[in-house]
């Protein structure tokens, strides 16, 4: 996850919520739209009228929502009661936009002890399983599939787990079979699973490729992991969570070509690759800091981009941290409306692999907006994966751990039941 950023307010809470697009109910056949319901746009059929206390707004020629109460619109200035007309087609979404491929929740543990220095203590690493004294990561995961409609899992691990503490790419069999069982109780449940290597770009404080570990010792990481699922393709390979502070951003898309390379080179032709930018993968600043730039070069080795996907993260509160229990922005003037426009103008997509807010009021109502606004954009965007399950404790910020009641029935966390399990979106 995020660890600490200075990000100031960009937006107000007011704003925000006149930008949003949202609650993607299911409108047609009502004869009135409820608040934050799709009223109106170039392609829509359904009720146009509003409920009582809100208003039909148009936020571009393809989507027009009801926003409750008038009197506070109408206060704002012109310039922000609705969005300007789009300017470009990369600004509308696809008439086959609507519904996300991919919703689901990391699965922490194996990554614990990591820090965004790139060290992971040998000590920490816990992985989230009951036959090693972890919680019941299986069963977490079989309930989100079963009972919310869940169908991916990111599991975090530390390079040093994998190879016992060696830069390298010699995989210790040892350690791999205990994040394997991860692996493969993800691929029991049924979801696709990505594979997360989580070191910041980083081995011990050094940067791959810029002084740390070579790009070739990154790729003979990538190709060991790479030859053991090269058949599956519910694998997802996750080249690196969050590097930041990565000073030659052009070197860091060599670092990834290279992953990328042996990935495909194993075996594993076909299945989707997640391309991580600098600045912490921030939504906000991909195209802004330059990785949009430079990580498009990266292709397949037939030239191509098929199934090279950006990895991109946000959190909802106050400096994108993702420590602070209250959320303040659902992001979508700041960060997803701007990137979707590039993703489209530029023939890509991108996977939220890490968003989340803490079990409140003001975070069910700006995730909900955030879902809602991916879900319309589904054509540049793949999905989203909440942070954070499996081993952390109840009462964890962020927490998504599910309670087991016993007798396979289990208890969500308050966002996950309000905006996050697709089956509440319905
Ligand atoms: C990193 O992202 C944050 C917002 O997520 C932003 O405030 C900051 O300016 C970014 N830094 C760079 C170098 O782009
Ligand atoms: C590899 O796994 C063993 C057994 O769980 C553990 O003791 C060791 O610390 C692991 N290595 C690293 C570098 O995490
Ligand atoms: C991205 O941010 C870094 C600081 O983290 C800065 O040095 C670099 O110039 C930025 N690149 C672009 C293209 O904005």
């Amino acid at each position: 996850m995020d660890v600490v950023l200075s990000l100031p307010i960009k937006m107000s809470k007011f704003a925000a919520l006149l930008a949003a697009v949202t609650l993607a109910v299911t409108v047609r056949g009502q004869s009135t739209v409820p608040a934050w319901g799709q009223c109106g746009g170039s392609d829509w059929t359904g009720a146009t009228t509003c409920e009582s206390g809100s208003v039909c707004t148009a936020l571009n020629s393809a989507y027009s929502q009801c926003i409750p109460g008038a009197a506070t619109t109408t206060a704002v200035p012109t310039s922000t009661s609705a969005a300007p007309a789009p300017t470009s087609s990369c600004q509308v979404p696809a008439p086959s936009a609507g519904k996300l491929r991919f919703a689901g929740v990391n699965i922490a543990g194996f990554d614990f002890g990591c820090s965004s220095d790139g060290t992971c203590s040998a000590s920490g690493a816990w992985p989230p399983l009951t036959q090693y004294y972890g919680a019941d990561g299986a069963g977490q995961m079989k309930h989100f599939v079963d009972d919310d409609g869940y169908n991916v899992f990111r599991l975090p691990v530390g390079w040093q787990f994998i190879t016992n503490g060696v830069a390298g790419g010699d995989i210790d069999e040892d350690n791999w079979t205990e994040y394997d069982a991860l692996v493969q109780a993800c691929l029991d449940s049924g979801a696709s699973c990505i594979v997360d290597v989580h070191n910041y770009a980083r081995f011990n404080g050094e940067i791959i490729g810029q002084g740390g570990p070579t790009n070739e010792d990154f790729a003979a990481l990538w190709s060991s992991i790479a030859a053991k699922y090269a058949d599956n393709d519910k694998i997802i390979f996750g080249v690196m969570n969050e590097p930041h502070d990565v000073p030659d951003i052009n070197m860091w898309a060599d670092s990834v070509q290279a992953a990328v390379t042996a990935i495909r080179q194993a075996g594993a032709t076909s299945q989707i690759i997640l391309l991580p930018g600098n600045n912490w993968t921030s939504a906000e600043t991909f195209v802004s800091n330059g990785s949009a730039d430079a990580l498009k070069k990266v292709t397949n080795p037939d030239g191509s981009v098929t199934n090279l996907v950006f990895d991109v993260h946000k959190y909802l509160d106050s400096d994108n941290s993702g420590t602070h229990e209250d959320c303040v922005t659902n992001n979508i003037d700041n960060a997803w409306a701007p990137l979707a426009e590039w993703l489209r103008c530029n023939g890509r997509q991108a996977f939220n692999t890490e968003t989340g807010g803490g079990n409140v009021a003001s975070c069910e109502t700006f995730m909900c907006e955030q879902v809602a606004y991916q879900s319309a954009n589904s054509d540049v965007f793949l999905g989203y994966v909440g942070w954070a399950a499996g081993n952390f404790y109840q009462g964890y910020v962020l927490g998504e751990v599910p309670t087991d009641n016993g007798n396979g029935v289990w208890t969500d966390t308050a966002l996950v039941s309000a905006c996050l399990a697709p089956n509440a979106q319905k």
